[in-house]
């Protein structure tokens, strides 16, 4: 079984990966924690492939089970859906040494996530993602999420899991477009990485073949993830890094209104800002053409109409990372040298014009 170790000043935790792992998933889990209630919290999607298999496994196992449904998509990161999930928690009598588990996507993840982190004040988690995007990201690294309206992710807490639980398998279950988008944060990650991983990239010509490197995939992903998380768990340096392609990308998936993908966004945001510091003869020649080309290979795309128009400077203005004025911009010079560029954001428009 593949085994990636977490260590952060206040404590650490084991992510696990291996096809099959979620027929074991009930003794796993009872190696982490003593019997006690669980919440264990997925969607209307995933709820009817794998909370049966889950659940029984956890009763077979000595725990108490509370199976919470909420709705499929970004709209269930809410918080009438975190009042709701609470209040069935206080009505189920959970207390202070029970435990949530996430079962699902990043939705899910991020939800359980926060719930558990203000629950009776925090409450132990653990995390089984079932998508890719979840597998290769968001599930590692402790940031929980809601969103406001438009505003992505802007209530949230960093609250570690106890363990993260990872079977590529349920791959099998998602669509070939949500495993693209979900490989769009695993070429970023390669590129911030290492020519090494970078090489098993250049391996990948199709979402067939993403499925077949699924277990290696996200082991290297979670590595590098874990690399970064334990350098700036709270994000006030290194972890910029994770925002290659992410300024731009967020920028054009608010203004595409759901037409884009996250994980397309942020392909195309990715081979724009590679662009920009190409021509500022700053990255390798040929390292961008490789990224797109990468990108292009499982049909993610790289160009987008939306890119340099006016709203789309001043969502960049606005974002949420900008900080005392300095837009932050990621870019590779090579595979594995990554750099932090920061620009006043007055001068944005300015600068993408060049
Ligand atoms: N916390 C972090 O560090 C972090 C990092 C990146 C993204 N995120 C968040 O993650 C979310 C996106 O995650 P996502 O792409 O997993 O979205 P998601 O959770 O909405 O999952 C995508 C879709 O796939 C379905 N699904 C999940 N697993 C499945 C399976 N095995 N079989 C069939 N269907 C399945 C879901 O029901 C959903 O419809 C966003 O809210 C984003 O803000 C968080």
């Amino acid at each position: 079984m593949a085994k990636v170790e977490v260590q952060l000043p206040q404590t650490q935790y084991t992510v696990l990966i291996e096809p099959g792992l979620l027929n074991q998933i009930g003794d796993l889990i009872a190696k982490q924690w003593s019997g006690r209630k669980v919440a264990l919290i997925t969607d209307s999607n995933v709820g009817p492939l794998y909370q049966t298999q889950v659940s029984d496994q956890l009763t077979a196992a000595g725990f108490t089970v509370c199976d919470y449904v909420v709705p499929a998509g970004e709209a269930s990161k809410s918080w009438p859906v975190i009042a709701d999930l609470a209040a069935k928690m206080a009505a189920d009598h959970f207390t202070r040494s029970d435990g949530v588990i996430a079962l699902g996507g990043g939705v899910v993840g991020d939800l359980a996530g926060f719930t558990a982190s203000i629950y009776m004040r925090g409450i132990s988690f653990i995390q089984i993602p079932t998508s890719l995007l979840a597998q290769v990201d968001s599930s590692v690294g402790g940031k929980t999420a809601i969103d406001l309206g438009d505003a992505k992710n802007i209530i949230g807490t960093f609250y570690q899991p106890d363990a993260v639980y990872i079977d590529p398998n349920t791959l099998d279950t998602m669509t070939d477009r949500y495993v693209a988008e979900g490989y769009g944060e695993i070429v970023k990650t390669a590129a911030l990485d290492s020519a090494d991983f970078w090489h098993l990239i250049e391996q990948i010509n199709s979402v067939a073949d993403i499925r077949a490197h699924a277990t290696e995939l996200s082991r290297r992903s979670v590595s590098y993830k874990a690399r970064i998380v334990m350098a700036d768990e709270k994000e006030t340096g290194q972890r910029q890094l994770l925002n290659f392609g992410h300024t731009m990308g967020h920028a054009i998936e608010l203004l595409a209104h759901g037409g884009l993908a996250h994980g397309e966004a942020v392909s195309v945001g990715m081979v724009h800002i590679m662009r920009v510091f190409e021509q500022l003869q700053l990255t390798k020649p040929g390292i961008t053409a490789a990224i797109e080309e990468r990108l292009k290979a499982v049909g993610l795309p790289t160009e987008s109409a939306l890119l340099g128009t006016p709203e789309f400077y001043e969502k960049i203005k606005n974002d949420k990372k900008n900080k005392n004025g300095t837009l932050n911009l990621v870019y590779v010079e090579d595979y594995g040298t990554p750099h932090i560029y920061g620009i006043p954001t007055d001068e944005v428009k300015a600068f993408f014009k060049e």
